[in-house]
């Protein structure tokens, strides 16, 4: 499917374990089809990745422009770390790479920044001013940092260290899985990320996001932090739309 009209963007969302993307409309921030997930080969490396991201591209027989959200740093379509995929994405031109796949014009981004924006347009921080702190909590924690809905790309606070450890390996979903934490203890960890986070910089809230915003019946009472703490709105669709959006 060509871009019909011009608010019609694929978005992609690449994932540890699933590649998912559709065709969004970014004026409503809603898909457009059913979207496609095809597992992410392993080893993910680049030419792998590649690979589905242009069967995704084809499945939907697109032509027009697509935007990617990826688990890195990423500066101006190369890929800067590594922290939970393949170490040899580092130095990566990932949009030369995904354009010549594709045929397709490549926006790419942080898969946190990705949700950031789709949140901040069409969820839990529409309309918000000041400065919106979004984390998203899975396999890692990614963070988008918004100040009066403006994008501050590339924030990598599941790295700050906590007790000696990256905030992520102790306060991500995966975390709490691999840990078997009971949901009080592991909310504890994340209460006291929140914490020194909102001491450093003084949000005027923080949007949670990843697979885990579904349940925060089970963990947002433990949080004690002085700042708001909202679920995300967009759930599975943010990491698509937000890539859409950024490549708008
Ligand atoms: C990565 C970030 C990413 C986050 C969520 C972290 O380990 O360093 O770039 O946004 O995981 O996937």
């Amino acid at each position: 499917m060509a871009a019909k009209h011009e608010s019609a963007v694929m978005g992609i969302d690449i994932g540890g374990s699933g590649i998912k993307g559709a065709p969004v409309d970014v004026e409503r921030g809603v898909l457009l089809e059913e979207r496609l997930r095809i597992p992410t080969p392993q080893p993910a490396r680049p030419k792998a990745v590649a690979g589905v991201v242009a069967d995704l591209v084809r499945h939907f027989g697109w032509t027009g422009p697509v935007g990617c959200a990826f688990p890195a740093v990423i500066d101006d379509g190369v890929m800067r770390t590594a922290a939970n995929v393949d170490k040899s994405w580092i130095g990566t031109d990932g949009r030369e790479l995904f354009e010549r796949r594709t045929n397709c014009r490549v926006t790419l981004l942080n898969d946190a920044d990705a949700a950031g924006l789709a949140e901040m347009l069409f969820g839990a921080g529409r309309a918000r001013q000041g400065l919106v702190i979004m984390l998203t909590l899975g396999t890692g924690i990614g963070s988008a940092l918004f100040m009066d809905g403006h994008l501050v790309p590339n924030t990598e606070l599941g790295h700050l260290i906590v007790r000696g450890q990256a905030a992520e390996k102790r306060a991500s979903a995966s975390a709490r899985k691999e840990q078997a934490l009971p949901w009080e203890k592991w909310a504890g960890h994340l209460d006291e990320y929140l914490h020194i986070l909102e001491d450093l910089l003084n949000p005027k809230l923080f949007i949670l996001g990843g697979g885990v915003s579904k349940k925060h019946e089970k963990y947002l009472h433990y949080i004690t932090a002085d700042t708001p703490v909202v679920p995300a709105e967009m759930r599975n669709d943010a990491g698509i739309v937000g890539a859409a959006l950024a490549a708008k």
